[in-house]
């Protein structure tokens, strides 16, 4: 019997590969967005997690919710209004949220929001999934095009798992079909590698021939990246590499921001 599962933020570079995995998974899928919205085999809600317009129609008699939808700078709040959203209903929804690796051991402002709504998730009484995932490929590319515009690329003495949106999208919409875990193993990416060598990567894949430089900087924000607390080796689940991943965008959109 297929379950009905609202997406939040269906429209999103993960949230549409959890709508695709769970729409050919025989599910019957429901994705919520601010802005009309058609097709990939969904059905769009229009809504709004921060001013709560919509929500009451979006969560209606769904079993479970993935919650893909992310606001930089009100991560809390809309995770809040959700919750309120799912509790409104007859049926307590699964509550699946995607967090990120290293969201207790890196001192960033987002980190901290999405920590903090890890846990007021843990004690909502919904019953609920989380999975950290380790950055994604468009983010680690998206910070080195912006250093690749310099004559010489400066890159911290950082490392990265890039995680390919794909590969976490199959493993949410395995655990929203499944029953409720709590917190779950981390999920990165196949490939531990240094900035200086992703940068490398980036500037082969668009046919430049810069010098990468290391550079350091003081801060707690730079050692808690340079232990590797954004890191989840033990866990290099994903399959698709960041070379596969820059090699499926063209050479042209390789140092595109977006
Ligand atoms: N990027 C990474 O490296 C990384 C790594 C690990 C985990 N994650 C997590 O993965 C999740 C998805 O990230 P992403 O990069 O796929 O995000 P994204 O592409 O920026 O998409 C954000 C989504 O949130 C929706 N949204 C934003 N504000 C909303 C609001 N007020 N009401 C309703 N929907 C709203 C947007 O929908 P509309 O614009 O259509 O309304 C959009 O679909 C986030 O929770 C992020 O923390 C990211």
């Amino acid at each position: 019997m297929p379950q009905r599962i609202l997406v939040t933020g269906g429209s999103g570079q993960l949230g549409r590969e959890v709508v695709a995995q769970l729409v050919a998974a025989g599910e019957r899928v429901r994705a919520l967005s601010r802005r009309w919205r058609s097709g990939a085999g969904a059905e769009w809600i229009v809504g709004d997690l921060r001013t709560g317009r919509g929500l009451d129609v979006a969560v209606a008699g769904v079993d479970v919710i993935v919650h893909c939808a992310t606001d930089f700078r009100h991560e809390g709040e809309v995770l809040q209004r959700l919750l309120e959203a799912a509790r409104w209903g007859r049926q307590r929804p699964h509550l699946v949220y995607i967090s990120i690796a290293g969201v207790d051991r890196v001192p960033l402002g987002y980190y901290r929001a999405k920590l903090a709504a890890e846990r007021v998730l843990a004690g909502s009484g919904l019953p609920y999934t989380i999975l950290r995932a380790t950055q994604f490929h468009a983010l680690v590319r998206t910070l080195l095009a912006v250093a690749a515009r310099a004559p010489v690329v400066p890159v911290p003495r950082w490392r990265f798992q890039p995680v390919d949106v794909r590969d976490v999208a199959i493993r949410l919409a395995e655990l929203a079909r499944g029953e409720p875990q709590g917190r779950v193993a981390d999920f990165g990416g196949p490939e531990v590698l240094s900035a200086a060598d992703l940068a490398r990567v980036v500037l082969a894949a668009s046919g430049r021939d810069k010098r990468v430089v290391r550079v350091r900087w003081p801060g707690r924000l730079y050692r808690a990246y340079a232990e590797g607390g954004n890191l989840a080796p033990e866990h290099a689940d994903g399959v698709r590499t960041f070379e596969q991943y820059l090699a499926e965008r063209g050479n042209a959109a390789t140092l595109r921001y977006r």
